[in-house]
């Protein structure tokens, strides 16, 4: 499919499709990434990605905006050089994101730097770096970027994050624009925080931020939490503060099992009519919705053990490979790599992998076709905070990360090793 064509009413597609009896990836079967590289394996598509940024991006064209990639999502520098080619910036959360970014050559003017604890040196980072502003997110924050502004001797460009206490219909750990929740600045003390800011010598006040929470599948919170901001934007002209930015924020959803999420084309639709009076730049921080869909984790399977209760599929990925399901009770389809097997009788399993924790699981109770030691799984929907979760628990070294493109298979993060693993680690002479 040429990706110059594609228009923004297909992001729900993905580039992982049955041909020939088996799971491809763009023209590649996947059967023989695997057997290139190992598994467990994250592949990622080429096509995919550049297909659901542009239809993020020409959803909104008739706003001028940034789109600032949350990199959260998915860090790897080979997909963020893909990004930054495309025109994106990022949306980032720590130094480490900062010189991820960087390394990567996403433009400074295009990087928004987000969370509730920057320290001091981040924020000199950043300000060495000119990125193109802070996302404050509370009065001492604003206080210690003035600081470091001042001894730095610049002006920081800030937003402040209002927290706008709307509900967004999703999981609580991924839920952050509600009263009880760290994030922001409560909405009704925000014409204050912003007073504050505008008294500072070294913050320039420019715009307003608000995130509501991730996987999102009603454009309902998103409608809501603009008129908020859109208010709030009111407010600050008649106070003589001039806003220049609005960022909405990311948290479009995708489908992982049935959901029916609005398309970027839907949330631009409702939103701009809202947003394009007030001559402002737009900014966005979509992740999932670029990245969620154009990952799979590839895994093997070891083991099948039937257990009293139930049957085991164990397959050598695990929770610290993927976490999602771990952590959030997370949906995540699999499919056997060999189409043949949907024709096997079907089974009540777990999938689990070989760490020592009843909570490491990749699906629970999930009905699947019989499958064999030596089969071959894809995870679904695991581009988005898939490896950028992952961690070495158990010792287990982190797993590759490839990128198809054009038939062409790309290692753009290589199976870590042994060594790897304790990297950085030293036995004191006292220990000798
Ligand atoms: N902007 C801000 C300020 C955020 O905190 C986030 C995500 C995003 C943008 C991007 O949201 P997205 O478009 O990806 O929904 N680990 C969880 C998701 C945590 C999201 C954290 N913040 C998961 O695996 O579902």
């Amino acid at each position: 499919m040429q990706v110059s064509s594609i228009s923004t009413k297909i992001c729900r597609m993905h580039n992982f499709e049955y041909r020939h009896g088996e799971l491809y990836c763009e023209q590649v079967p996947v059967s023989r990434i695997a057997k290139e590289v190992g598994t467990p394996c994250y592949v990622y598509s080429y096509t995919t990605l550049v297909r659901h940024y542009r239809a993020y991006d020409g959803a909104f064209k008739s706003i001028p905006h940034v789109i600032a990639f949350a990199m959260k999502a998915n860090s790897n520098i080979a997909i963020l050089r893909l990004m930054a080619k495309e025109g994106s910036g990022v949306d980032i959360v720590s130094g480490g994101e900062l010189f991820r970014a960087l390394k990567a050559g996403v433009l400074p003017s295009k990087i928004v730097f987000a969370g509730v604890g920057k320290s001091a040196e981040e924020i000199r980072e950043a300000l060495k770096a000119d990125v193109l502003m802070f996302n404050v997110e509370s009065s001492a924050e604003l206080q210690a970027l003035n600081e470091v502004a001042a001894s730095v001797g610049t002006k920081a460009r800030v937003a402040l994050r209002i927290n706008p206490d709307i509900d967004p219909k999703t999981h609580p750990y991924i839920s952050t624009g509600l009263k009880k929740s760290k994030f922001g600045i409560a909405a009704d003390r925000a014409l204050e925080e912003f007073a504050l800011a505008s008294s500072l010598a070294n913050i320039d006040v420019v715009g307003v931020h608000k995130h509501i929470g991730s996987q999102l599948t009603e454009v309902t919170p998103f409608v809501e939490a603009v008129k908020k901001v859109v208010k709030l934007v009111g407010a600050l002209k008649s106070q003589g503060i001039n806003i220049r930015y609005v960022n909405i924020g990311g948290g479009l959803g995708i489908t992982y099992s049935d959901e029916t999420p609005p398309l970027p084309q839907d949330l631009a639709d409702a939103v701009s009519p809202l947003l394009k009076d007030l001559n402002i730049t737009l900014i966005m921080e979509p992740g999932r919705v670029i990245v969620g869909n154009a990952g799979i984790l590839v895994t093997k399977v070891l083991y099948r053990k039937d257990g009293e209760a139930k049957r085991f599929i164990i397959v050598d990925a695990a929770m610290n490979d993927l976490i999602r399901p771990s952590l959030y009770g997370a949906y995540h389809e699999i499919r056997p790599l060999s189409e043949a097997v949907l024709q096997r009788p079907k089974h009540h399993v777990d999938v689990v992998g070989p760490v020592c924790e009843s909570g490491d699981f990749l699906a629970k109770d999930r009905s699947l076709p019989e499958v064999n030691p030596g089969d071959m799984l894809a995870v679904m929907s695991a581009g988005a905070y898939g490896f950028v979760m992952a961690s070495n628990y158990n010792s287990r070294p982190r797993v590759p990360e490839v990128l198809i493109k054009d038939g062409e298979i790309h290692v753009i993060k290589a199976r870590e090793t042994y060594e790897d693993l304790i990297k950085g680690e030293t036995i004191p002479a006292f220990l000798n």
